[in-house]
């Protein structure tokens, strides 16, 4: 079986300013002296990446964004290059995440776009996928789930430019979770779809759980089949919860 090595991000969505960066700075105190198992990320507004990096300086948290635009540059007022994110010290881009989704109409095809100009930025595309309530009730969760990889997950997506993160969109900032067994059995199928449109590759690209990830359910989450790491919202704005997370990889 191929080792993964899981990884821990933490997207701050829209919150958070200067005074937030008391959180980063904490974080990387509190692992200074610890053999980390895992990658650890936090992706907070773009307006402070470049804040974070320098009140974490020697750490080796990672950084990243939460959207970015398909171009390079140009005529797209209010949006964000991937090269941007790169130069304010991101190694990674989340795209496709249901709030863009839903909130910016954003499909499959435009999701898929966005990875691209993640991979050519140099950056990790950390590209979400996930069933509305909805579907999951219609029991339609891994068909949906292999539509959204089909569609979203762009040519030249290899094991290390590209992680993907299953977020059932009814476990967001719910407090609700799957069970362990439909978790076990979204990313088996999700593994299995990877393998197709990524050939070799997708037997060693990071799949993600996230959707209501806290410290009292993680180590229980982390421990599923084919779960390699999380995608955490909420818990990821205090340190002192984020590490209660990151602690079911130490
Ligand atoms: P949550 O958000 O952990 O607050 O449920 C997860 C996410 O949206 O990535």
């Amino acid at each position: 079986m191929t080792s993964i090595r899981p990884m821990v991000a933490g997207n701050w969505k829209m919150n958070g300013t200067t005074a937030a960066l008391r959180e980063p700075r904490l974080l990387a105190g509190m692992l200074r002296d610890v053999k980390l198992k895992c990658d650890v990320m936090i992706c907070p507004p773009a307006t402070l990446i470049r804040r974070a990096k320098s009140v974490m300086k020697g750490s080796k948290i990672k950084l990243g964004g939460q959207d970015c635009h398909a171009a390079v540059s140009g005529a797209h007022t209010g949006d964000i290059s991937a090269d941007m994110l790169k130069d304010a010290g991101a190694t990674s881009v989340i795209v496709g995440h249901s709030e863009r989704r839903t909130n910016h109409k954003e499909t499959d095809a435009q999701v898929a776009a966005k990875a691209q100009a993640a991979h050519k930025a140099g950056l990790t595309a950390i590209i979400c996928i996930g069933e509305t309530l909805d579907e999951r009730k219609g029991g339609k969760t891994l068909e949906v789930l292999t539509g959204q990889i089909k569609g979203s997950i762009p040519a030249g997506s290899t094991a290390s430019n590209t992680v993907v993160a299953y977020e059932p969109v009814w476990a967001i900032g719910t407090g609700l979770t799957p069970t362990t067994k439909e978790v076990e059995e979204a990313h088996a199928h999700i593994r299995a779809e990877l393998a197709k449109v990524m050939g070799e590759e997708g037997a060693g690209t990071r799949i993600l759980y996230g959707g209501s990830v806290k410290p009292s359910n993680a180590a229980e989450l982390m421990g599923v089949a084919n779960v390699n790491g999380a995608l955490v919202g909420g818990a990821s704005l205090k340190a002192v919860d984020f590490i209660g997370i990151i602690k079911a990889y130490l």
